[in-house]
């Protein structure tokens, strides 16, 4: 009898102690599990407060070209709370048949234009093309009748999908980005009352690179997806306008492209991470130059300008540019301050924290900031030119 009670309380604790690992590992589960649902939780509600922010800075700063709404200003801005701008196509069948129809057109100029087309061919394609015409004057007919209004504003249906139209190659949210950061000066031409102005503090405007950023997202938050619907098309006050002569924006387009259709963030000063980061990009010398010699501006709208104490041929306020390379290779990594440094890290540091280490014979002259103004790609960039400096 004591024996089997004895049995029967080992069992107990046994059973008691796999009850409570089991317990346990529900619970470590059950937090793990909440760990996720509260971080998830708390990136949606600083999603949610940066566009809530967002939404404030837009009626100080925007509104009055934007409208209230974002459903854009007549002559002052063009609607971006619209599916245009986040290309939305109504009636994607009839644009493919008007697109095929077009590219049958070009086809067929191309094959009557060349020698070995026979007289009877020719007169055939003239009447396939007068037929194409006729299509195509119907099937826009059809698709413009329902949607007049909108096409009464300057909605052109043909041409549904902003960034395309754009010839925009990166992600929505890096074109609102860097449309912000550095405007669109150009447009003047085409907007009389005003051009869209630069933002960002690093191009000389009103906003800090976080704010932006919460701007972006409170348009961003206007996508509907494919939700959006025709009331939403006629509620667009002003659509995008397409400029007489493209050139000038094209041009502007491919300047703000330069970063690749990436959000441009400045490299900062963590001298260890920027060199382990500017090891996987690949620097362009010739851009490096135009940026050193003020040619063009960082990815950040920034003139650097770095010729203006650097000069060519004689030492001025900084070291003379010729040979930057070469000192560094034969003179800087053999200093004993400069111990275990590569020529890439003393290059780098010396733009990014330029008073760490004081070329011989020179002041702490040059400006510390770099780091805010420039991206890794301008630094890389810059970095590819000073290497072909490399002659004493
Ligand atoms: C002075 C008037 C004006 C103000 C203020 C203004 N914009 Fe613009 N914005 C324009 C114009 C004009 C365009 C069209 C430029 C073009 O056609 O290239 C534009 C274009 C844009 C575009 C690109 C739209 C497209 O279809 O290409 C975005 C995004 C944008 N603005 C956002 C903003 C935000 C956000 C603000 C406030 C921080 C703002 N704008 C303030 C006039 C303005
Ligand atoms: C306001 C003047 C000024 C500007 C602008 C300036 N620098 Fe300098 N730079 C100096 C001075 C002064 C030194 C030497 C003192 C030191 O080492 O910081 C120097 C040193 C350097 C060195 C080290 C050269 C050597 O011989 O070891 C490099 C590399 C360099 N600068 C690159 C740049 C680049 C790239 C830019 C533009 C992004 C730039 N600098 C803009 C003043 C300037």
């Amino acid at each position: 009898m004591f024996e089997r009670m004895l049995v029967g309380r080992i069992e107990n604790r046994v059973t008691v102690g796999v009850l409570a690992f089991v317990g346990m590992m529900v619970l470590l589960g059950w937090a793990a599990i909440n760990e996720g649902g509260r971080m998830q939780a708390f990136t949606k509600m600083e999603e949610a407060r940066s566009i809530e922010q967002g939404a404030a800075l837009f009626s100080i700063n925007c509104s009055r070209c934007h409208g209230t709404d974002g459903r854009g200003l007549a002559g002052f801005g063009p609607g971006l709370n619209s599916p245009q701008f986040f290309g939305y196509d109504f009636f994607p069948e009839i644009t493919k048949q008007i697109n095929d129809l077009s590219a049958e057109k070009v086809g067929l100029n191309a094959e009557k234009s060349l020698s070995a087309t026979t007289p009877e061919r020719k007169t055939a394609i003239d009447a396939r093309l007068v037929e194409i015409d006729t299509q195509i004057a119907e099937l826009a007919t059809q698709r413009n009748g329902q949607i007049t209004a909108a096409v009464d504003n300057g909605y052109d249906p043909q041409r549904p999908i902003r960034l395309n139209n754009l010839g925009w190659v990166g992600t929505q949210e890096a074109l609102i980005v860097t449309t912000l950061i550095h405007g669109r000066p150009t447009s003047i031409n085409y907007w009389p009352n005003g051009a869209m102005p630069a933002w960002s503090q690093t191009a000389g405007g009103p906003l800090r690179m976080d704010q932006i950023q919460d701007l972006a997202r409170y348009v961003q938050n206007w996508n509907k997806g494919d939700a959006w619907t025709l009331d939403d098309l006629f509620a667009v006050k002003q659509f995008a306008k397409e400029p007489v002569d493209g050139a000038p924006l094209m041009a502007l387009i491919e300047q703000l492209q330069a970063s690749g259709g990436v959000i441009p963030e400045p490299v900062g000063t963590d001298i260890t991470a920027v060199i382990e980061q500017v090891a996987s990009v690949t620097g362009d010398p010739v851009r490096g130059d135009q940026l050193y010699h003020n040619q063009v501006q960082s990815q950040l709208g920034q003139a650097l300008a770095c010729n203006g104490c650097h000069q060519q041929d004689v030492n001025g306020t900084g070291p003379m540019t010729k040979g930057t390379f070469f000192r560094v290779q034969n003179e800087r990594v053999n200093d004993p301050l400069l111990k275990d440094y590569t020529p890439e890290h003393y290059l780098l540091e010396s733009i990014l924290m330029p008073g760490n280490y004081l070329v011989p014979g020179f002041q702490n002259a040059m400006l510390p900031n770099f780091g805010e103004r420039i991206t890794l790609q301008d630094l890389a960039d810059l970095i590819a030119y000073i290497k072909t400096m490399d002659t004493p």
